[in-house]
């Protein structure tokens, strides 16, 4: 292979930036070129191509986005969209194609490895719910960024003694919720795998004002419903002692500066997928199993649900938040 390009598509997430470094700066060490294609698909499709070298990935690890920038194309979910899309790669003499992006970006990874075009992927997304990684690049860096600011919501919780709703990213996950809901301490986690039960939530914000806690956190995952929606709920369900207020978190949770892990997880996974792509691999993605970097078929893996951690549900019960009751899938 001579010539390789890659490319960020979807929602940005923090961790995007070293994982282009070290796509370029692996496939330079194995003698291949780099071209960056800006703007996702789109710019497939409208041939926004620009050669990377070390030089130009330097110094981009601290940021977050994507400095090729992102999209989302309706195009390329067509068939023209896509074979216009592999004809300008070929036209440019490129070789293989590494997509970094959540699971819209890596199906259509997929349609591009069945029109028989080389392709690996990378999970680029906030919300963890790519099954076949135990995390994708970004999701540290989100949870980071969510447990900083509900710390400061807290802080001024307690010196009011109110309930807040906050309501955290997550399009149809409920990770980042329950996840934060553990390390923040707070009292509920509304997720989209299970069940709210209103009378509990309710319960249980009477609980702790019964026990002299001043203040009340409950997360909600965009994913179940709006933070607007789930406190008229609340209020709607019975009367709250605490005077109930509302933080919505919103992008802020998509751009902090990438933490030690997700520069690391950007760093091996480009790393994996140069090396898988040189040595032929193709329709595969880069994940995270037991620690270690794996190849895994994107045809095995897409459309598959993403459980959340048996673990980290058993000890959110064993600490008392209140999530509801499973739902069937
Ligand atoms: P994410 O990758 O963050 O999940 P999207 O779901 O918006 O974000 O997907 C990003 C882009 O991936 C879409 O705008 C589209 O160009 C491409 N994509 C999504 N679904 C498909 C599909 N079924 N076939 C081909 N391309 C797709
Ligand atoms: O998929 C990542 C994500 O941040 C979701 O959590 C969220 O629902 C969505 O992207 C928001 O997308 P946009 O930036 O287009 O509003």
């Amino acid at each position: 292979m001579k010539r390789l390009a890659v490319l960020t598509s979807g929602g940005d997430s923090p961790g995007m930036n070293p994982a282009i470094r070290s796509v370029t700066r692996s496939a330079l060490s194995f003698g291949v070129e780099v071209v960056g294609v800006y703007n996702g698909y789109q710019g497939l499709i409208d041939e926004e191509f620009t050669p990377l070298d070390s030089l130009i990935v330097s110094g981009k690890n601290r940021y977050s986005g994507t400095f090729l920038q992102t999209s989302r194309c309706p195009e390329f979910t067509t068939e023209e969209g896509q074979k216009k899309g592999i004809a300008n790669l070929r036209k440019h003499g490129i070789e293989g194609l590494i997509v970094i992006g959540g699971d819209g970006s890596l199906t259509g990874a997929r349609a591009i490895h069945r029109h028989g075009y080389p392709v690996v992927g990378m999970p680029g997304t906030i919300d963890n719910d790519i099954y076949g990684t135990e995390m994708g690049i970004g999701v540290d860096t989100a949870l980071n960024t969510i447990i900083t600011l509900v710390d400061m919501i807290k802080a001024t919780a307690a010196s009011h003694r109110r309930c807040f709703v906050v309501e955290v990213m997550g399009r149809s996950s409920g990770y980042l919720a329950l996840m934060t809901s553990i390390s923040t301490g707070s009292q509920v986690a509304v997720i989209p795998e299970y069940r709210v039960n209103m009378d509990r939530i309710v319960e249980n914000l009477h609980h702790r004002t019964r026990n002299k806690h001043n203040n009340s956190v409950i997360i909600v995952a965009e994913g179940v419903c709006s933070g607007g929606e789930f406190m008229e709920r609340l209020r709607g369900a019975g009367k709250i002692e605490q005077e109930v207020r509302l933080t919505v978190l919103g992008h802020v949770q998509r751009g902090g500066i990438p933490t030690h892990f997700d520069r690391l997880l950007g760093a091996r996974m480009g790393e994996m997928a140069v090396q898988a792509l040189v040595h032929g691999e193709t329709g595969v993605m880069v994940g995270q199993v037991a620690g270690k970097m794996q190849l895994r078929n994107l045809e095995e893996i897409l459309g598959r649900k993403k459980e959340l951690p048996a673990d980290a549900i058993r000890v959110a019960r064993n600490l008392g938040i209140e999530f509801g009751d499973p739902v069937e899938m």
